[in-house]
Order: C-alpha cells, then sequence, then structure tokens
C-alpha cells in the first residue's frame, strides 16, 4: 500500500494512517493477508518517503507513532498483518546523521557513516566516479564547506537528497538491527527491505566494468551484503511468532537472485522477473518455471507480483504493443489499447492467483484502475520525472489517490469538506470507484474478491504441486494437485476446456461450450 494515496482521514488531500484505519473493513472484505506500507516515516517526501529523516517517527502528515501502533493492532483484529518498509541503503538529508555529518565537517567520524570524498582533478571538482543514478545523472554531490568555498562529494545512487549509508560502519549496522526491533517490537509481521541489493560497497570506488562478472559489480549484489541479511534474519527468528523478511531484489542473474532467499537470510522476494513479461505465452511459461526452479532448492516462498508504486499499472502496459515492464523505456504519449490491457490483466489476476506461493496486489489494481498518463507536469512530485529531464514520465501515475465513491471532490478519497488530492483524479474515475464497482458483478473489484474467496477456500492452491497442461502454443495451463486447473488464453482462438471439467471462476465470459477466448483466464475444477 502507498499510504499517501489510499485514503485521506484528515482531509488535507494526502492519504494518512487514520484513512487507513478506516478502510480497514475494505481491506478484510477484499481478502488480504497482509498488508505492506511503502514508508510512513518522518521524511521531507522528496521521493514519496524512500527519504527517511527518522525511522522511529510518522511522518505528521500521516499521523502519530501511536497512531500506527493502533493500525497494526485494528488490523490484525481483522487478520490483517503489517509489513513495514525498511530502507537501509541511504536515509534523508535531514537525516539527523547527515546533518552531524554536515556540520562535522571532512575527515569527522560522523561523515564516516555516509560515503564522503574529495573531488578529483584540479580544485576537486570531477565526481570520484562516473557511476550512473537509478534516477538518472550522477551518482555524486557536492557539499559547501561553511566558510563558502566547495567541499567533499557524498554519494547517493538515487536522489541527492538520499545520501548513502556506509555498511562498512558498525553503527549503520546496530542502528538498523535496532530498527528491526523497534517495528516487530510494535507488532510489524515482516518487513519490506528497500533497495536490499545495494548496499554495501566496494570501498575503493572503482568504475563499474563493462561486463561485471557475478559479485564484481562496486555497488549491486556484493558478497557482504549476505551477512547483513543473515543477522536480520536471526532478529527475526528470536520473535516467538518468527517475522518475515522480504526482498526488494532487482537482478537479472536468478542464481545470484536465489542466494538472498537461502534458509538463514530472507524468506522471500519479490519477483521482478515475472513482473516486467510481456502478454506472451511462451515468456511467461518460462519466467514461472525458472522461478519454482530456483525456488525449491532454498526452500523460500515464491512471490507474484503484476504490479506496484514503482511501474506502470497492469491494465495499461497490458494494452501497449510492447506490454513488457522496462524503467528505461517509460516514455510520453505510448499508446494503449485500455479494454484489451483490462481483459489480459483480469485474466494475469487469476494466473498469479493460481501459482503456488504469495500473491501481492497493488492498490487500485484490484479497482482495474489505469496508470494516469496526462497529470499537469507542474504537479509531478516523482524525482525519476525531473531527473530525467522531464523525458521520464515518472512514477506518479501510479499514485494517484483511490476513489471511493461515484461523486465527491476526492471520490471519497478524503471528506467532501476537505483538500483537493495530493494528484488530481482522472474525471471518470467515480465509475471505477469502489463503491460504483462493488455493485457490479462484472467488475474488477468482484473478480478480485471472488479469487481471492476462491483462492483461500481451495486447499489445492494452497498445497497442490503445479504441473504443466500442455493446450498449444499460445496457453499457460497448469493443474495445482489433482482436482483444479487454471487455463490462461493468451492466442487467437478458443482453447477447450479440459475434458470433464467445470469453471470455478473466469476473468471473462466463457464460450456456449465452456471454451476459453482469447485474453481470457478460468479455474476449472477437474
Ligand atoms: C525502491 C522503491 C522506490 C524508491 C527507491 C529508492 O526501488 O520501491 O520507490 O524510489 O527504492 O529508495
Amino acid at each position: 500500500m502507498y499510504p499517501r494515496s489510499f485514503a485521506d482521514g484528515d482531509g488535507d488531500g494526502t492519504g494518512d494512517l487514520a484513512g487507513v484505519r478506516a478502510r480497514l473493513p475494505y481491506l478484510a472484505a477484499l481478502g488480504v493477508d497482509a498488508v505492506w506500507f511503502t514508508p510512513w516515516y518522518a521524511s521531507p517526501l522528496a521521493d514519496g518517503g524512500y527519504d527517511v529523516a527518522d525511522y522511529r517517527a510518522i511522518d505528521p502528515r500521516f499521523g502519530t507513532l501511536e497512531d500506527a501502533e493502533a493500525l497494526i493492532r485494528d488490523a490484525l483484529a481483522l487478520g490483517i498483518r503489517t509489513i513495514v518498509d525498511v530502507v537501509p541503503n541511504h536515509v534523508s538529508v535531514q537525516h539527523r546523521w547527515f546533518q552531524e555529518a554536515l556540520a562535522a565537517g571532512p575527515g569527522s567520524p560522523e561523515r564516516a557513516r555516509f560515503w564522503f570524498r574529495p573531488g578529483k582533478g584540479p580544485g576537486g571538482d570531477t565526481p570520484p566516479t562516473r557511476w550512473v543514478s537509478d534516477f538518472s545523472g550522477g551518482t555524486w554531490t557536492r557539499t559547501t564547506n561553511p566558510d563558502g568555498t566547495p567541499g567533499e562529494w557524498y554519494l547517493h545512487l538515487f536522489s541527492p537528497e538520499q545520501p548513502d549509508l556506509n555498511w562498512d560502519h558498525p553503527d549503520v549496522r546496530r542502528e538498523h538491527e535496532e530498527i528491526l526491533r523497534f517495528w516487530f517490537d510494535r507488532g510489524a509481521a515482516g518487513i519490506r527491505i528497500d533497495s536490499a541489493a545495494l548496499l554495501v560497497k566496494d570501498p575503493a570506488l572503482p568504475e563499474v566494468p563493462a561486463t561485471p562478472g557475478p559479485g564484481e559489480h562496486p555497488h549491486v549484489d556484493r558478497d557482504e551484503l549476505h551477512d547483513i541479511y543473515r543477522s536480520w534474519r536471526a532478529i527475526a527468528s528470536s520473535y516467538p511468532d518468527e517475522r518475515i523478511l522480504v526482498g526488494e531484489v532487482w537482478l537479472p542473474d536468478v542464481e545470484r537472485f536465489t542466494r538472498f532467499l537461502r534458509p538463514d537470510e530472507m524468506h522471500t522476494a519479490f519477483n521482478f522477473d515475472f513482473m516486467a513479461r510481456p502478454w506472451d505465452a511462451k515468456e511467461l511459461r518460462e519466467s514461472i518455471r525458472t522461478t519454482l526452479e530456483v525456488h525449491a532448492p532454498v526452500g523460500a516462498t515464491p512471490t507474484w507480483v503484476l504490479s506496484n508504486h514503482d511501474v506502470t499499472r497492469p491494465v495499461t502496459r497490458y494494452g501497449r504493443a510492447d506490454s513488457s515492464f522496462a524503467f528505461a523505456r517509460k516514455r510520453f504519449g505510448t499508446p494503449t489499447d485500455l479494454a484489451r490491457g483490462t481483459r489480459r490483466a483480469r485474466a494475469a489476476a487469476l494466473l498469479v492467483g493460481a501459482l503456488p506461493g504469495a500473491m501481492y496486489v497493488y492498490q487500485g489494481d484490484e479497482l482495474g484502475l489505469p496508470e494516469v498518463e496526462d497529470l499537469p507536469r507542474e504537479l509531478i512530485e516523482d524525482p525519476m520525472h525531473f531527473r530525467s529531464g522531464g523525458v521520464d514520465p515518472g512514477r506518479d501515475g501510479c499514485r494517484v489517490p483511490l476513489p471511493w465513491t461515484r461523486t465527491g471532490v476526492s471520490l471519497g478519497f478524503g471528506p467532501d469538506d476537505g483538500a483537493a488530492p495530493w494528484l488530481p483524479q482522472p474525471a471518470d474515475w467515480g465509475e471505477r470507484s469502489v463503491e460504483a464497482q462493488s455493485e457490479d458483478p462484472a467488475s474488477m473489484l468482484t473478480l478480485y474478491r471472488e479469487l481471492l474467496r476462491v483462492r483461500r477456500e481451495q486447499a489445492a492452491l494452497a498445497e497442490g504441486d503445479l504441473q504443466w497442461l500442455d493446450l498449444g502454443d499460445d496457453v499457460v495451463a497448469f493443474r495445482r494437485g489433482s482436482r483444479l486447473a487454471c487455463v490462461v488464453n493468451l492466442g487467437g482462438g478458443a482453447v477447450a476446456a479440459p475434458a470433464g471439467a467445470t469453471a470455478l471462476l473466469a476473468s471473462g465470459p466463457l464460450t456456449p461450450d465452456g471454451g476459453v477466448p482469447t485474453d481470457t483466464a478460468a479455474w476449472f475444477r477437474l
């Protein structure tokens, strides 16, 4: 959940914890087991809260620490566990440690918690490395000395407002172990680990080799990371009801990826390989097969993700000619066919719901919200947008506040006498609201509610092994256990249902003889 855009309890136009608490019955009725909250900590929101000023305080725009504790308790009373986001790679420039480091000056112990370095060349005006930021541009920003002269540079893999911590420093390690305990002690059932493969840097700060071998990149996937996660796992396991670690690990090499999931490291990590694949049966089968293959030996739970707060909404992405996802390819004006994208997103929901492992739903995907691609440029806050010189539309298009009711100034996002939402909602979103969709048996919301209900009821979906069914190249089809089958048709003509099968749930109308049409998925009882 992106709390800033979920529900606004106090009417200031920004979502908050009071809003979430009031909407917990909605989440319970939807059928979720747990909610992962993107950062709710005190933050200048230079990167939507991924620039944390204080990990032990809630940002006043979102509420108070007492609100968070009450929210965790109330959610649990409804059977919903809470996963908090921990952002260990960097802090906000407003964080006490960074402010102390700036004040203390070069060579100080305060600066040793970060990566401060003199510049290269005459006057030190060339940054220490030519590393490229995930948010475009360089990764170093120069400081100014108290006397006004140019000073040292500091490292930030993301925006300049997010200085990277030095994970070779014992304070950094100890502090994060305490942050974990702080939130576990308040009832968090798990933590989502932000940018989990980036924390450790090669202290020699070399340039990035043209083709780095495994573990050779100076700031991605270093072998030293695993010790950190082993110590975190030990903390998670020290609780009588074990707490879980979910990693944000973007790595192309699946073997390196699964190292993070060894039994004494993280419990699970987001499956970005699957998320980024196009709507193509061969591609999806391949991703599912590899995912299951690499998770089995380490005994970790696979995850299935269609989107999150960083990527293009599924109904928009699946309606594009190129339906794969890559940050580098996001551009304004890429056409999409929303009707087709919606059909596919419905089918994709049934696919992920039928796979063995954990399914993640990003808020608003259960409403079939499209990416908002025409936000007024001056309202876009995402640094990915303006750091790219305005070329990358950024990620705010999937962060537009949710529509709850058909009418009202913010479509029920906040109180009717409240401020306008922090990003404007498209005019036609009243018809996509929770209110409108709750009454409609054919809506995306009804489909998600049904699929999560059936998923819970059918033991085969929790326990049954997966066996592939060969229904043609353009079909993803498999059995779970002996009694249940999922058929997803990505091809041209309809596909016949497995012999003797009855449909339990379908993402769209089946043919009169029970076949599965194009861009449709169905679950069958065998
Ligand atoms: C992760 C978050 C993203 C954030 C980045 C830097 O990728 O999901 O939203 O901008 O880390 O913290």
